[in-house]
């Protein structure tokens, strides 16, 4: 009997075993299902995450493509209004010409006295302002070139391009030689003798300017050396030739995009100096490649007046001015110099009287001509050598 309840306990207590057991298992294939489920999830989720990436910065790139066309629909849209705001301009310029030029030809009508009276305003306004520009010139000088009288090679020396100088305002004597179109060292010489004797450089005293120049158009004007600065669109520097310092500079809007004269393409802005004071001489691609003049009040290095010449670039190689007049020397390569354009700031020589003034030598390459009013005479570099012409004149009518 024992026995049996034996067997019967152990068979309860195995088949318990075998239950739990079952029950293990299949808690541990929940268990890995489960694991399962999870991963899968996981590396759904990641996926997920990795769309979302993907999108995020598929959207960046679009969002930066629409924004860089929005920038350029922008650009395109002031360029638009600025030519719409021009051609308006225009359109108003020419209906106010179609206005006077109807209420001209409406001879007897009221019209006409109020627009007489306009023009008759207008003819007044524009000569006050050529008088005042005369005041602000002090034209007292009233002569003009009528040709050459003498030519004397006082040295040859240097590069084939140059300029030599003297001061028209101060220490009249001294000689200023500066060879090359981009250098940076001024040659100073006590007087013309010592630059014709000077084989050695021993009589000279070197000068070093703080940034190189540009072209050979430099001038001096009353210890000063004006230039236009190596490297800069139009800077030009004052530097004072004694205490050896840059002491001013400005710029010349509108210049140093184009050589002024298209012979010397090295020079992009010229100086000279005449009875009057500084002036700068360049040229602008967009008026037809005409010389520009401007007036510079060499004390405030700012602009007095400018003015739009008649006078073209091409075929010139250098150009000078005397009493407010232009000078423009013309060439061919390997040719003569000539005189062929001139343009008074004042009005008095007509554009019409345009007399072509030959220079007394037959071939020649003028990278700088320069007046010297005290002694009527052009100081000229000419294919390395440093040349003056002496000048005929007569009183301008
Ligand atoms: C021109 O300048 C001179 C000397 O600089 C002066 O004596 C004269 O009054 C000036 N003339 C005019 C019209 O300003
Ligand atoms: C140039 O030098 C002079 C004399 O040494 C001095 O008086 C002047 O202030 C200097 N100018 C500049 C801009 O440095
Ligand atoms: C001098 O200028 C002329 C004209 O621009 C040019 O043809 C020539 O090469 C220049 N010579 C030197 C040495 O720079």
């Amino acid at each position: 009997m024992a026995a049996i309840q034996l067997g019967f306990l152990l068979f309860s207590f195995f088949t318990c075993i075998r239950i739990e057991a079952q029950y293990v298992m299949q808690d541990a294939e929940l268990v890995h299902y489960v694991d399962r489920r999870i991963i899968s999830m996981e590396n759904r989720l990641n996926k997920c995450n990795q769309d979302i990436a993907d999108y995020v910065e598929e959207f960046q790139e679009f969002s930066k493509r629409l924004m860089s066309r929005l920038e350029g629909l922008n650009v395109l849209k002031t360029e638009l209004k600025n030519d719409v705001n021009h051609l308006l301009t225009r359109v108003e310029r020419a209906q106010r010409d179609i206005y006077y030029f109807e209420s001209a030809k409406e001879s007897p009508s009221p019209c006409v006295d109020v627009d007489e009276d306009l023009l008759e305003q207008q003819l007044t306004e524009e000569q006050e302002s050529k008088k005042k520009v005369k005041l602000m010139l002090n034209a007292s000088c009233n002569y003009m070139i009528t040709g050459f009288k003498s030519l004397k090679v006082v040295k040859k020396s240097g590069d084939a391009n140059g300029s030599w100088l003297k001061d028209p305002g101060k220490n009249y004597q001294k000689i200023y030689f500066l060879t090359g179109t981009k250098n940076k060292i001024v040659m100073e010489f006590a007087n013309i003798r010592a630059f014709a004797e000077s084989g050695n450089k021993h009589l000279a005293r070197r000068v070093a300017l703080p940034f190189p120049w540009q072209g050979t158009g430099h001038a001096i004007y009353n210890g000063f050396l004006f230039y236009h600065r190596y490297g800069s669109l139009n800077e030009i520097i004052k530097f004072d030739i004694q205490n050896r310092n840059a002491t001013d500079q400005m710029l010349l809007s509108g210049a140093g995009e184009i050589p002024a004269y298209e012979l010397h393409p090295s020079t992009k802005i010229d100086f000279a100096v005449d009875e009057l004071g500084l002036w700068a001489i360049h040229a602008e691609p967009d008026i037809a490649r005409k010389l520009v003049i401007t007036k510079i009040n060499h004390e405030t290095m700012t602009v007095e007046y400018t003015w739009d010449t008649t006078c073209r670039s091409q075929n010139a190689e250098a150009a000078f001015m005397m009493c407010g007049v232009l000078y423009v020397v013309y060439n061919s390569p390997g040719g003569a110099s000539q005189i062929e354009c001139i343009y008074d700031t004042l009005d008095v020589i007509s554009p019409y009287e345009n007399p072509v003034i030959r220079f007394p030598k037959r071939q020649s390459s003028h990278s700088m001509v320069h007046y010297y009013p005290r002694d009527k005479q052009l100081f000229a570099w000419d294919d390395g050598s440093q040349v003056i012409y002496k000048l005929l004149t007569r009183q301008k009518s």
